[in-house]
């Protein structure tokens, strides 16, 4: 048994952290089944080359693999005719329904608030960016609208995913994030639909799982004043948009926090962090987020202790301090930090 893996490095830095993430996975033992990886290409400098930024056989080969990394992309300052982000695209093609950050404190930034252990389940194909949007003339000048649509299917599928998520964590406490004291037609049918799901789901799946909401606005005034109270935190799109930045931002660099976009039957691990042109190609690029996005990828894929092992040394090498990249106040390269990881592991 093998387990296949797309890898997508894309622009920038990805090219530089997303082989890092590969070493990882192959230092790993018997914890998981032997790795086979598929070079795969997309991006914005393979669509300045060729094009296309999403090729149709990487499309097609991912649904060949059990799982895929995806690094970063580029997007153009100025609109370019022809190109749409491949990420974006990506999401859609494979029904990767669920953007699932976790956010984890770590001893390496002062600044950091202490013990912050969340994840943000964000909803991640309706909400306000169906980018359904009109303008018209109204009698006193220009008005424009939105579309919002909020359907009881992906707030049930999301609801699931962050009640599974919550079941293979100590707290197993479950915030669902609304607006429906405002909203009370979109956001009470996300807010009704989660937390029906124990009860549609059935069989007591979910019994040892707590359960409780939120206002959207306390919500982020309690994630900065007290963040440890939360544990996985389902929110529409718009709100789990701005709450993973904002929840990110609490614990220092971008270049720690991973993600995973998951749908029913793929998964792909992505570091949260762009294609960082300001650094690319200088070989500094802390690789820790693209690891600890390999790591949660296998983690959805049910691989728990492999992905308990590469956390742990993730962890260890930002709490020594000792081999940190300059992101994180260090001096070390990026092969650096990988070899500190992998020593680790
Ligand atoms: P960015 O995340 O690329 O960089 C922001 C800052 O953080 C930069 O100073 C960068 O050097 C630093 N940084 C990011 N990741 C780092 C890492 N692993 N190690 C060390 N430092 C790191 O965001 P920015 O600059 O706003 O966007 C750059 C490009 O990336 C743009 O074209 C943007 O559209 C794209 N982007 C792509 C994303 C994706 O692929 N999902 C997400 C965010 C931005
Ligand atoms: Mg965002």
């Amino acid at each position: 048994q093998k387990l296949k893996i797309g890898l997508i490095p894309a622009d920038g830095i990805g090219q530089e952290v997303i082989p890092a993430a590969r070493a990882a996975i192959e230092a790993l033992g018997s914890e998981i089944p032997k790795p086979e990886f598929v070079d795969l290409a997309a991006g914005f400098e393979l669509f300045s080359a060729s094009g296309e930024a999403l090729p149709e056989e990487t499309v097609q080969a991912l649904k060949d693999c059990d799982c895929a990394l995806f690094g970063a992309v580029s997007s153009p300052v100025n609109k370019v005719a022809g190109y749409s982000s491949p990420i974006v695209a990506l999401r859609k093609r494979l029904d990767l329904y669920a953007n699932v950050r976790p956010v984890i404190s770590v001893a390496a930034n002062p600044e950091d608030k202490p013990d912050i252990d969340l994840v943000v389940v964000r909803e991640n194909t309706e909400c306000l960016y169906v980018k359904q949007e009109t303008m018209s003339i109204g009698e006193h000048g220009k008005e424009a609208r939105a579309t919002r649509l909020i359907t009881e299917r992906a707030s049930h599928r999301i609801g699931k995913m962050a009640f599974e998520i919550a079941l293979g964590r100590p707290r197993k406490q479950v915030t669902v994030i609304h607006k429906s004291n405002v909203l009370s037609v979109t956001d009470g049918l996300f807010r009704d639909t989660v937390r029906a799901v124990p009860r549609v789901v059935g069989d007591g799946r979910y019994d040892s799982v707590k359960i409780e909401e939120q206002i959207v606005d306390s919500a982020v005034y309690r994630l900065f004043r007290e963040p440890q109270i939360y544990d996985v935190m389902v929110a529409p799109n718009l709100y789990g948009d701005i709450i993973s930045d904002a929840a990110a931002a609490l614990v220092g660099s971008l270049g720690l926090v991973p993600s995973v976009n998951a749908g029913d039957n793929f998964v792909m691990g992505e570091p949260v962090h762009g294609s960082a042109p300001d650094i690319a190609g200088r070989g500094i690029a802390n690789p820790l987020a693209s690891i600890r996005s390999a790591a949660l990828m296998l983690r959805h894929l049910g691989y728990a202790a492999a992905a308990d092992k590469m956390d742990k040394a993730v962890d260890q090498v930002i709490r020594e301090g000792q081999v940190l990249t300059p992101d994180l106040g260090g001096k070390s390269k990026t092969t650096e930090v990988l070899d500190a990881v992998l020593k680790r592991l």
